[in-house]
């Protein structure tokens, strides 16, 4: 036990208490209008940026979700005040840059790597010790990459086995700006960054080389920060946050989550005779790596009043079944899909043809190695499915077998996704575990048997 570090063994059980097994299996075509959950991305950000601000950010259509509710609980022990005031409707009182209180203890993100990780790089900016938990999958994933940028800008590490959670992180008392430029393509990295940047004197510069969604700079920006964003190479971005401004909050309008919209999406383009409507989905094109794909796959997706709100470009999606063909996704895509491949893989299956996904190398490091995740789905209900490298490849049939039950490894986007496989293959699709679905998508389960589906 480190000296000053809270004991975190005995509050934490990173293990799910009960499982919910779900079947899905053929039903009608699938039918209505429905509005799919807030953002998670924009959702956790407001509660963290939000919590950095000095004054009551109000948040309108705030998804309710585990992650969110987990990230909240976290930032209330740091000291902010966070209310809910109705449905889906929440006030988050700030506390100001470095104004973060020691947390009597752990930090507990549930599965929510995106909370973790963002709270790291605000913590990191300000001379408290907090140490930082989650459930097994969390555990499971690495964090040393958060931490090498965190530590440059003066933040110490005072135990942490193998770059994993739990650890316990002591803020910097005098952080440093930095120039960093992430080894890998990925917001969380980038956001940490940033937020422990805001409590440095002087420009923290990230350049990325492949843009990643850009929620957590345009919220700064927002909320009255200096942050410039550049160019820089091919798909590269170069963002330049001045450091130790005053964050002044404004209302947020959370717009339906894209990553969340995929799953009735597909399941719509897969079920014969489908005609369903998918209300106010979020198309920033940092997320619509799926649209692009589908669309190139022959999949009838109407973009219907084009709007924008709260700063986000939005569409209502008319989806309608159709057939597809397989198609190859460029690697360079991939950060604007990152979450999708599992259930784009299912339309894969029933794709006429070969779809090759490359470049998939992050999705090892997700809710679960969500690489080995997908194929292991595909395979267990007869879709021929191969791993080459980093890529991922699916032989389509226009059909798929089914009958399987697939191995969620606490990752709710396999288990979505195979939802998704059962409701269009010729026999049921079982998985062993629903519980977090809850974590991205609560009411996932209602809101398809609302389009009439069949899970149970
Ligand atoms: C997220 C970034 C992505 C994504 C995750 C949400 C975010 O992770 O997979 O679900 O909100 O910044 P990486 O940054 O690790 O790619």
């Amino acid at each position: 036990m480190i000296e000053g570090a809270p004991n975190h063994s005995d509050s934490i059980n990173p293990m799910p208490a009960n499982r919910i097994a779900l079947t899905a299996r053929r039903n009608g075509p699938l039918a209505g209008a429905v509005r799919v959950p807030g953002d998670k991305s924009i959702s956790i950000r407001a509660i963290i940026l939000g919590a950095l601000t000095v004054g009551a950010t109000a948040v309108d259509g705030m998804l309710e979700g585990e992650d969110v509710l987990n990230t909240a609980k976290a930032l209330r022990q740091l000291g902010a005040r966070i209310e809910r005031t109705g449905e889906r409707k929440w006030l988050i009182h700030g506390v100001g840059v470095g104004g973060f209180a020691e947390p009597a203890n752990a930090l507990d993100f549930g599965n929510s790597g995106t909370g973790c990780r963002l709270a790291l790089g605000a913590v990191a900016g300000c001379p408290i010790t907090a140490t930082f938990d989650g459930d097994a999958s969390l555990r499971s994933r690495p964090m040393q990459r958060v931490l090498d940028p965190l530590q440059r800008i003066g933040a110490r590490t005072l135990a942490c086995v193998n770059g994993r959670l739990p650890l316990t992180l002591c803020g910097a008392r005098d952080p440093v700006p930095i120039v960093f430029e992430p080894p890998v393509p990925s917001a969380q990295l980038k956001s940490a960054t940033l937020l422990a940047g805001l409590a440095a004197p002087g420009d923290t510069v990230v350049i990325e080389a492949e843009a990643t969604r850009d929620h957590t700079e345009k919220m700064l920006a927002y909320f009255g920060a200096d942050v410039r964003v550049e160019a820089a190479g091919g798909d590269g971005r170069r963002i330049t946050l001045a450091g130790q401004p005053e964050l002044a909050p404004r209302p947020i309008t959370v717009p339906a989550d894209p990553s969340s919209a995929a799953f009735p999406l597909v399941a719509a383009l897969l079920v014969p005779g489908s005609d369903i409507i998918l209300h106010g989905v979020m198309m920033n094109p940092l997320r619509t790596g799926l649209m692009t794909t589908l669309g190139e796959m022959g999949a009838r997706i109407e973009r219907v009043d084009m709007r924008n709100e709260g700063g986000e470009d939005v569409a209502d999606l008319r989806v309608r079944s159709g057939s597809l063909r397989g198609v190859d996704v460029p690697a360079r895509r991939a950060p604007s899909m990152i979450d999708e491949y599992p259930v784009l893989a299912v339309a894969a299956a029933f794709a006429e043809g070969t779809t090759v996904m490359r470049g998939l190398k992050e999705l090892r490091v997700k809710e679960s190695d969500r690489l080995a995740a997908t194929a292991a789905l595909l395979r267990a209900n007869g879709v021929a499915t191969d791993i080459e490298g980093d890529d991922l490849i699916v032989q389509g049939q226009s059909r798929a077998p089914g009958g399987g039950t697939v191995a969620t490894h606490m990752d709710h986007r396999i288990a979505m996704a195979a939802m998704v496989l059962g409701l269009a293959s010729e026999r049921p699709v079982a998985i062993d575990d629903g519980t977090f679905i809850a974590t991205s998508f609560p009411g996932f389960v209602e809101l398809m048997r609302a389009l009439g589906a069949d899970l149970a």
